[in-house]
């Protein structure tokens, strides 16, 4: 068999496949000795394309194929490297491809595929795993619907778990049993999931908004389920959460979540089977401290708000990764806020982001939210496509406001539901449910390095006017010498010396004078101003004392502050 070598993917080499897949069986015989799969996928050749299907496998071994009952050979039919199946001729219409593999969970040590975790069977997709269990079209923008078949010795493997509703459920002869389970959604493979094991549940219910019952288990071995009780609580605040923030329903009548002991990834988002670290699921009193419950909650409605922000809508390719995780995060963090402190909440990720995705930026590893190409994508799991991108999910909402934000969602929602989209989809959505002018916000998506912004202010009495010259620069970052300059929203108030927030009335951008009011006529007073040239001035009016200026309120955007404010003014504000 050929061994083929790494290879760089760009993005900018994108194209649509040619071959869709429409729906999914699959057939699991878990064995001890190995696991025979058999995969039996409708497939589209979408214009009559005579070009090669080309699937993905790796570590699987391949036993048959047919395409619409026949066998295919080897040779003028098809061929095998070490990562690829290709099939050289297939119809051009529609038709049935079969595969009959086998593979090897138990010798898996990669912990993504199918592998086995404390006796117990265990899948991680996302990013390649798929590859790794049978062959097949490993690409977000190959959606489908998956039935999945899962047979087993009961005695050793009594739960059965994969994604959907569970259809079916029968005892076989020697000791053996099967399960069969239909997911309604279309889905990339990379959402597949399979759990088989010895686990006990906690169950509960959630009664959705429109008065549908949901069941909820919370699958582990025995002995941990004792320390469940507040993922469950944690769950239940998500789902509840989503509804009344984001107007986000479950759609299926149940939800898993496993924990297991061995597990890359944290946690993964699985369409209604969530599989989590243990760490991130089990919480006592005796053991965890108030942190250890708060990452609880942060991570069990991250993996719960992915239903949404990341299953029903998906990524077209895998540079889109912060479509979904950037949106993902920004959401979590907001119900974290709202579930504990805000400010605490606020505190924290920004330390975070400061030290850690502050130095990958500045550093040799500093790359795009969007990155442009990948080897390996498992290496792009980042705090800059995480944390970096949710800032800029967040600042959209500091730009349109939290009315405006949720235009924007509803409407990526509404265009998007059941696709594999991208970035800039998630930008026109925005920019369109608010007649928005978002010009060069986009490159926060495109354009690596901190920004910093450099802040000098001045305030003439006589005049009582106060101004503020901002600049920005971005720094050169590996195979990005130059940069332009962005739409950075500014978040600011002038407080009076005796510590009250001044009413801000106007403001002129160097362009245009905005008047600024709040919903009972008054002045405001926070502005978001929008810093969009290299260089540029902003002249409130009307100020009747000189103002200390609190600049980057909230943090309205991840960049780096340099101002001319005194240390005493600074100490100011941690007195007053
Ligand atoms: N998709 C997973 C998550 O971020 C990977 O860890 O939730
Ligand atoms: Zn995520």
């Amino acid at each position: 068999m050929a061994k083929e070598s790494p290879k760089e993917i760009f993005l900018k080499d994108y194209k649509l496949p040619d071959y869709y897949f429409d729906t999914v069986n699959l057939d699991f015989i878990l064995k001890e000795e190995h696991t025979l799969m058999h995969s039996k996928i409708h497939v589209i050749n979408r214009q009559g394309t005579l070009s090669p299907l080309r699937l993905d496998g790796v570590d699987v071994k391949l036993l048959s194929i047919r395409i619409n009952s026949k066998v295919v050979k080897e040779g003028e039919e098809y061929s095998l490297s070490s990562k690829h199946l290709i099939l050289h001729h297939p119809p051009a219409t529609q038709f049935v491809l079969e595969i009959t593999t086998e593979i090897e969970p138990q010798n898996n040590t990669a912990l993504e595929g199918l592998y086995k975790t404390t006796g117990n069977f265990c899948t991680q997709c996302e990013a390649e795993g798929f590859r790794r269990i049978t062959f097949y079209q490993d690409c977000r923008d190959v959606m489908a619907k998956f039935t999945t078949r899962i047979e087993a010795d009961k005695s050793l493997y009594p739960v059965l778990l994969s994604n959907g509703n569970l259809i079916e459920q029968a005892d076989l002869p020697d000791g053996r049993h099967y399960a069969v389970w239909n997911d309604p959604f279309k889905k990339p493979c990379y959402l597949f999931a399979l759990v088989a094991g010895q686990l006990v549940s906690r169950d509960d219910e959630f009664v959705t908004c429109s008065g549908r019952k949901v069941a909820l288990h919370i699958w582990t071995p025995t002995q941990d389920i004792s320390k469940t009780a507040h993922a469950t609580y944690s769950l239940k605040a998500a789902m509840k959460w989503d509804e009344e923030v984001f107007g986000r329903e479950y759609d299926l009548d149940l939800f898993n979540i496993v924990a297991v002991p061995d597990f890359n990834m944290g946690a993964m988002e699985n369409k209604s089977l969530n599989i989590f670290n243990s760490r991130l699921v089990l919480a006592s009193p005796e053991t965890a401290t108030d942190a250890d419950y708060a990452a609880v909650i942060g991570v069990i409605g991250h993996e719960y708000f992915h239903n949404w922000t990341g299953n029903r809508v998906t990524c077209r390719d895998w540079f889109q990764l912060s479509l979904k995780e950037g949106l993902t995060v920004f959401r979590d963090q907001e119900f974290s806020s709202d579930m504990g402190s805000r400010a605490v909440k606020r505190i924290a990720d920004v330390l975070r982001l400061r030290i850690s995705q502050f130095s990958q930026d500045a550093g040799p590893m500093a790359h795009r939210v969007r990155p442009h190409s990948y080897i390996k994508m498992d290496n792009f799991y980042t705090v800059t496509v995480y944390e970096k991108g949710a800032e800029v999910v967040r600042m959209y909402e500091t730009l349109l406001g939290k009315k405006g934000f949720r235009k924007g969602m509803d409407l990526y929602f509404e265009r998007h539901d059941g696709q594999a989209v991208t970035c800039d989809d998630f930008y026109a959505a925005m920019r369109d449910a608010n007649n928005a002018n978002l010009a060069n916000f986009k490159m926060w998506y495109s354009q690596a390095g901190t920004p910093v912004l450099t802040v000098s202010t001045s305030y003439d009495a006589a005049a009582r006017t106060f101004r503020l010259k901002c600049r920005q620069e971005i720094p050169p970052t590996p195979g990005q010498p130059t940069k332009e300059p962005m739409l950075i929203p500014l978040a600011l108030g002038l407080v009076s010396p005796k510590g009250k927030d001044l009413a801000i009335t106007s403001v002129h951008d160097g362009e245009s004078l905005k008047f600024l009011k709040d919903e009972h006529g008054n002045g405001v007073t926070t502005v978001v101003l929008r810093v969009e040239k290299a260089e540029q001035e902003f002249v409130f009016a009307d100020i009747p004392e000189r103002p200390i200026p609190s600049l980057l309120r909230n943090f309205s955007a991840p960049v780096r502050l340099v101002s001319d404010i005194s240390d005493e003014d600074l100490l100011f504000f941690t007195c007053s």
